[in-house]
């Protein structure tokens, strides 16, 4: 592993729910693991006045709450003394002032050296302001003596693909392209950079990963969860833009996307452009027959009632906001040609489940009887989470004297198959951020090239003044609609 270089991180947005939820339990983790640079400090920075003692204990009860490891009071107390906080209203010069004091302050006390890494864990909306006020403070300038500065933002970036542009080109007037790390938590996730490996590193798969043996290959990410709360933001979103544009089309890319000619940002990245460059373009026919959208009624989730979209905390009572969306798309290139490739994203569905398949042709000819106890297609089922692993389906012969064919499984789980627990996405991602390694983030095209696609398709819903999205009870699979757009090719969703 290479060694990170000291450095100081600065929070903005400090005193929210992501830091308090996945940063910091992330740092924590990264600090248990003896991973974390020496030496090193965080700077909080958000409107409210909490004070140092204020913000260490609230993350404190966030690590407590959140961490992967529980909390060891002995390592605590020292890690806790690496927290600063500075209060800064994001439009105020006088705040960035004063950020711009404590921060050198701290990187004199602890001797980091001037390498900084900038978190910005607020809404994407803020980002000009505090973007415009960290280059009039000077915060963007890397010191001297080949120092780093750099930094990092969450999804969503944008709505649609005009105003990811701008953020993007306001982003990098402030910071070069190859200091900016956006961040897809998905990336960060140990099954999804296995994709890539299990590809790659097994000469077994690859030869059959193609056109020529691929029937078609379905992505599902189904949340039980609802908007828990944030009803606001999901009005805005809906499940497309929060989900599908980022999450999806990531694992779509790593699915699909050629081997790179090397292991580095740049090669992996290109080759995920270029699976997005292949994207088939919807006509009115596709966006009409092939996508389904739709919004959860109310229903029973988890055993409990649970209310309808419409009924959440601001929502609004007429909302046609899609919490389901399913898609047939086609990847346009020599190796995809005419495979479907199937999406569908929901929330309020029966649990919570990430899995990607590739279901083989079918044998070219039938030796065994059709039917009852015939050969099934063989299916290769990543299982992203939970439950994380993979499993590959095949005929075998049932025991007795009549040919009667079942299908069975070979299963690898990673549970009980290494012996360190799983890292949470957001240690991999923050450590790789202080690496300078950018393989695991976006860069600026492929969000481009995704949200291309994605203008398309809202282009189509929203044709004619638009349709309403179809209707599906909580706490199932989704509305038929989706099923119909799977018999019109001939197949069904992969039962979960
Ligand atoms: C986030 C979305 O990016 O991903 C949420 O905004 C969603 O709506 C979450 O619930 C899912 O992440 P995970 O890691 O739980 O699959």
């Amino acid at each position: 592993m290479d060694k990170t270089d000291p450095c100081l991180m600065v929070i903005f947005g400090a005193t929210g729910d992501l830091t308090r939820r996945k940063l910091l339990p992330a740092l924590y983790n990264l600090k248990l693991e003896g991973l974390l640079p020496d030496p090193f400090g965080v700077v909080g920075a958000a409107r409210r006045p909490v004070g140092d003692d204020g913000f260490r204990s609230s993350q404190r009860e966030g690590v407590e709450r959140y961490s992967r490891q529980g909390l060891n009071s002995d390592l605590w107390d020292p890690f806790a003394g690496s927290l600063t906080y500075s209060p800064c209203s994001f439009d105020d010069p006088e705040g960035y002032r004063l950020l711009a004091e404590h921060i050198q302050r701290r990187e004199s006390e602890l001797g980091t050296g001037g390498n900084r890494l900038y978190y910005l864990a607020v809404p994407p909306s803020a980002f000009p302001v505090i973007l415009k006020r960290m280059e009039e403070a000077g915060l963007n300038r890397p010191g001297q003596g080949g120092t780093w500065c750099r930094l990092v933002v969450e999804k969503p970036i944008g709505t649609d693909l005009a105003s990811a542009n701008e953020l993007n080109r306001i982003v990098n007037r402030v910071f070069p392209e190859q200091d900016v790390f956006r961040i897809d938590h998905y990336l960060g996730k140990e099954t999804v950079q296995n994709l890539m490996v299990f590809r790659f590193a097994n000469a077994i798969f690859e030869p059959l990963w193609n056109t020529k043996y691929v029937d078609h290959v379905q992505i599902t990410v189904a949340e039980s969860i609802g908007v828990e709360g944030r009803g606001g933001y999901f009005e805005e979103a809906g499940i497309t833009r929060d989900m599908v544009q980022n999450h999806m089309f990531q694992l779509l890319c790593l699915t699909a996307m050629e081997p790179p000619v090397a292991l580095d940002g740049d090669a992996i990245r290109t080759e995920k452009v270029k699976v997005l460059q292949a994207l088939r373009p919807l006509t009115s026919e596709d966006v009409r027959d092939h996508t389904v959208r739709a919004q959860y009624g109310e229903g029973v989730s988890g055993g409990s009632a649970v209310p309808a979209y419409r009924e959440e905390p601001g929502v609004a009572p007429g909302s046609t906001t899609e919490t389901y969306v399913a898609l047939r798309l086609f990847i346009d290139n020599w190796r995809w040609s005419q495979v479907p490739f199937y999406l569908r994203a929901g929330k309020r569905l029966p649990k919570r489940l990430t899995e990607i398949s590739l279901q083989f042709r079918d044998v070219p000819h039938h030796l065994f009887r059709q039917g009852s106890g015939g050969p099934v297609p063989n299916i290769l089922t990543l299982r992203i989470q939970p439950d994380e692993g993979i499993t590959l389906t095949f005929d075998a012969k049932k025991p007795g004297s009549a040919t009667r064919i079942k299908p069975v499984s070979m299963n690898f789980a990673y549970e009980g198959s290494f012996e360190r627990s799983t890292p949470e996405a957001y240690e991999r991602l923050i450590l790789d951020a202080m690496l300078g390694d950018s393989t695991l983030f976006i860069r600026r095209d492929e969000v481009e090239g995704s949200w291309a696609w994605i203008d398309r398709l809202f282009e189509g819903w929203n044709r004619d003044g638009g349709t309403a999205p179809a209707e599906y009870t909580s706490g199932t699979w989704g509305p038929g609609e989706a099923d119909v757009l799977m018999a019109r090719g001939g197949r069904t969703w992969k039962r979960t």
